[in-house]
Parts: C-alpha cells; sequence; structure tokens
C-alpha cells in the first residue's frame, strides 16, 4: 500500500527545482522502491514571477514563507533556499511545530547545528541534512551512524566541486582561473556568489559539519579557519606536479590528544595519496581511524540532481521515521572538547620566492627559518644571474613558527616576492 505525504519547501531554485520535477516524473519509480509518494503541497519562494522548471499549479507558490511550515497539509518541511536568514528561523518554527526537516543548507547547520538538532529532540522528529556536504555522497550517515563507533582521527576532504574543477582545469588544460570559473557557474556548480567557493567559506561550513560528526566535539563554522584558491597559480600547480604533488583544496579535521581541529586550504598532496587524483566537480572524503585504516567516500559533490538525490535519500528516511510513529533520538550527541587553535597546527610549508641571485641570500633566507625554528626539507632553484625562483619546502613547524619565517623573508631585501605559500598535506602522524 502506498502513503502520500505532504511535503512544504523552501526553496525552488537548482536544487529544489530539480527535486519537484524529479518527485513528478519519477513518482512512480519512486513509490515501487518505497511505498512512499511526496505531494508537493506548498512551495515558498523569494521571487513568484522567475521561471520554474516544473508545472506551477493555482497556490502552490507563495512568497510569504511562513505559510510552507503553517499548512496543514504540510507533514514534512524540505529546505534548499540556503543562507542562514530566513532558513534558519523557518527550520526551528517547522521543529517546534513537530515537523520533520530536511536540509540541504551546509552554512546554517555549521552555523546553528546544535539549537536546531536540540530542537528536532524536544519535538521527536528527524533533522537530516545529507545534502548538506558533498552532494550525493552519502557521508552525513556514514559518520553519524555507519562510523559511530569508529575512534575517528582524521578527515580529510576535498568538498567544494567548483574550486577542484578550476583546479583541475587549470592543471590539466592550462585554463586560466577567471575562464575555469566561468565555466563552472555555466555547469551550475558555482553558489550565485562564487566568492563563498573560491575564498573557501563553501568548504569551511562543510569541514565543521564533518570535523562535529567525526569527533563529537562541536565544531562551528566560526571554528574553522580557511583560506581560498584566489592565490594558487599555474607556475605553482606545475611545479608541485614536477615534484610529486596535485594542489587541491582541502578540508582536513583532525583529532589529537590536545583536541579537535578543522581547516580550509590549498594542499600539496602527494600524487599517490587517493585524494590526488580527484578530478573535476567530483567530491571525496578520506576518513581515517585505528580500526577502519582509511575509507574513501567520493562521487558528484555538487548540481542540482546529485544534490537533489541526497534530498530525496532523506525525506524517504524522514517519512518512514514519521510513520513508524516513535519519537526520534538525535542521530549524534556532542560532548564538550578542546578546539585546537590553528596557529599551533603543525604542517609542511612549500613556498616560492623570487630572489636576487646574489652571494648570501640562501644564508639570510636558512636564518630566517632557523630564528624562527622551522627546519628546511629541500631547496629548489630555478632560473639565475639576476633574479632567481627558489622553492623552499620545510619540515612540518607550528602556523606560528611559520608565519614568523615568512615575516622575516619578506623583511630580506633580496627576496623580491613571496609568490606562494603552499602547506603540504602529511600523513597526519
Ligand atoms: N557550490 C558548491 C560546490 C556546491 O561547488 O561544491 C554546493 O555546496
Amino acid at each position: 500500500m502506498e502513503r502520500s505525504i505532504g511535503i512544504g519547501l523552501l526553496g525552488a531554485g537548482t536544487v529544489g527545482g530539480t527535486l519537484v520535477s524529479r518527485l513528478i516524473g519519477e513518482v512512480d519509480a519512486i513509490a515501487a522502491k518505497t511505498g512512499l509518494t511526496f505531494d508537493v503541497r506548498k512551495v515558498g519562494v523569494r521571487n513568484l514571477d522567475r521561471d520554474r522548471p516544473f508545472q506551477v499549479t493555482e497556490g502552490l507558490l507563495t512568497d510569504r514563507l511562513v505559510e510552507v511550515i503553517e499548512d496543514p497539509t504540510v507533514e514534512l518541511v524540505v529546505e534548499v533556499m540556503g543562507g542562514l536568514d530566513p532558513a534558519g528561523d523557518l527550520i526551528l518554527a517547522a521543529l517546534d511545530a513537530g515537523k520533520p526537516v530536511v536540509s540541504a543548507n551546509k552554512e546554517l547547520i555549521a552555523a546553528r547545528g546544535p539549537e536546531l538538532i536540540a530542537a528536532a529532540e524536544r519535538s521527536g522528529v528527524p533533522l537530516l541534512f545529507e545534502a548538506a556536504v558533498g552532494g550525493a555522497i552519502p557521508i552525513i550517515r556514514p559518520l553519524s551512524e555507519t562510523l559511530a563507533g569508529e575512534k575517528i582521527d582524521r578527515v580529510v576532504g576535498i568538498v567544494n566541486g567548483t574550486t577542484n574543477f578550476i583546479l583541475t582545469k587549470m592543471s590539466e588544460h592550462g585554463t586560466t582561473y577567471i575562464d575555469a570559473l566561468g565555466q563552472a557557474q555555466d555547469l551550475g556548480y558555482a553558489e550565485p556568489d562564487p566568492t563563498a567557493d573560491v575564498s573557501g567559506e563553501d568548504a569551511a561550513a562543510k569541514a565543521a559539519i564533518l570535523a562535529s560528526l567525526a569527533f563529537g566535539t562541536w565544531v562551528g563554522i566560526g571554528d574553522v579557519y580557511y583560506e581560498g584558491i584566489e592565490e594558487v597559480t599555474a607556475v605553482d600547480i606545475s611545479f608541485a606536479a614536477e615534484f610529486g604533488y596535485a594542489v587541491k583544496l582541502v578540508g582536513v579535521c583532525e583529532r589529537t590528544d590536545a583536541g579537535v581541529n578543522a581547516r580550509v586550504h590549498p594542499a600539496m598532496i602527494p600524487v599517490e595519496h587517493p585524494l590526488a587524483s580527484i578530478r573535476g566537480a567530483t567530491n571525496a572524503i578520506f576518513i581515517e581511524g585505528p580500526a577502519i585504516d582509511s575509507l574513501l567516500f567520493a562521487g558528484p559533490g555538487a548540481g542540482g540532481d546529485p544534490t537533489a538525490t541526497a534530498v530525496l535519500g532523506d525525506m524517504i528516511d524522514a517519512a518512514r521515521e514519521t510513520l513508524a510513529g516513535a519519537q526520534v533520538a538525535p542521530r549524534i550527541r556532542f560532548s564538550p572538547g578542546e578546539i585546537i587553535d590553528f596557529s599551533d597546527i603543525s604542517t609542511e610549508w612549500y613556498m616560492r620566492l623570487l630572489v636576487d641571485d646574489k652571494p648570501g641570500v640562501l644564508g639570510k633566507i636558512a636564518t630566517g627559518f632557523g630564528d624562527a625554528g622551522v627546519s628546511i626539507r629541500s631547496v629548489w632553484q630555478e632560473g639565475g644571474e639576476l633574479e632567481a625562483s627558489l622553492i623552499v619546502v620545510t619540515h612540518p613547524a607550528a602556523e606560528r613558527a611559520q608565519r614568523e619565517a615568512l615575516s622575516s623573508l619578506r623583511a630580506i631585501d633580496e627576496v623580491i616576492d613571496v609568490g606562494s605559500v603552499i602547506r603540504v598535506l602529511g600523513d597526519g602522524k
């Protein structure tokens, strides 16, 4: 026997539009597999006049978003509008009204996760957000359920499709940064304002969620240091390749005896690491723990269809739980824990300097590193006579020490420019 569930949708952009089209077009297939049909009763949008990829029936759309929550025929609220406001308060209102919620909103979960999860717990309804990280890749459920018994040490993720697409195009086709970004936007990977993608902010929200679920200590977006790919050049990508590395924007979440940490920055990854071969808009999340060794989750991480598949999965899950009639307990609990400041995190640095090629310059540079307590692993020079490019790769040292070394290098007269700094992904030990 089939059961129909009344859906209230908040947002009908790339993901929401795709979702409604699929709920209509794939109704029989979904019903055959799950015994459920989803009947979209209300769609809350900001702009009533925009074209939609689905048939808009009388009374379906509203720009009074709260109507979506208040409609008594809406049994499940699906939020795909993004942003903090008004999505956060609408979700809270839905949960307080005892309605299960499915959200794809990484920014909101990373900012207000504990508050929303507590509201869901009070009402005994599910709050599911599989689509918030990694598009179609199942990762929220594996971290909070399948791997709940594993003491996860580290999660490293390529969690922004736009930047991975751009870096892949720059590396494989010599495409300029701007052209590659334009292509990512045309393909629907980038956020409406791509600054969030290229600055690392989008990945930071996802890293916050991954760290929180992996370690069971809440890591909010404000706890995540991030930097983007704006400074990465084709020259560095090709140097990296020569040295056996691929350049990727990664979210790194680590747990040590001192606490937990999450950060996002471009990183040089050894070509033999599974993440180095992740190309285009594909996302991948690499999880390490003592019993599992490592697991790799990979797949399409952006775009309407992949994200809509993750939302649909959550809708089916939430509908099943609701129909079972039980009070739903949260799938994850957070305990207090220490969050390690980024300046105390130890990494290896790759640095490309443009220097005057004169006697004694290398000595001054080595002293700059030495005085800051940073040990040099390798030095490579290209060019010469008047100016030379100097590539320095350090041993692991705390971020604050690396930065101190960087400032003293900048103060050396013969150092014309510090072109780039890219951290090297070590083995996390
Ligand atoms: N704009 C994101 C990306 C997708 O490029 O990965 C949604 O988070």
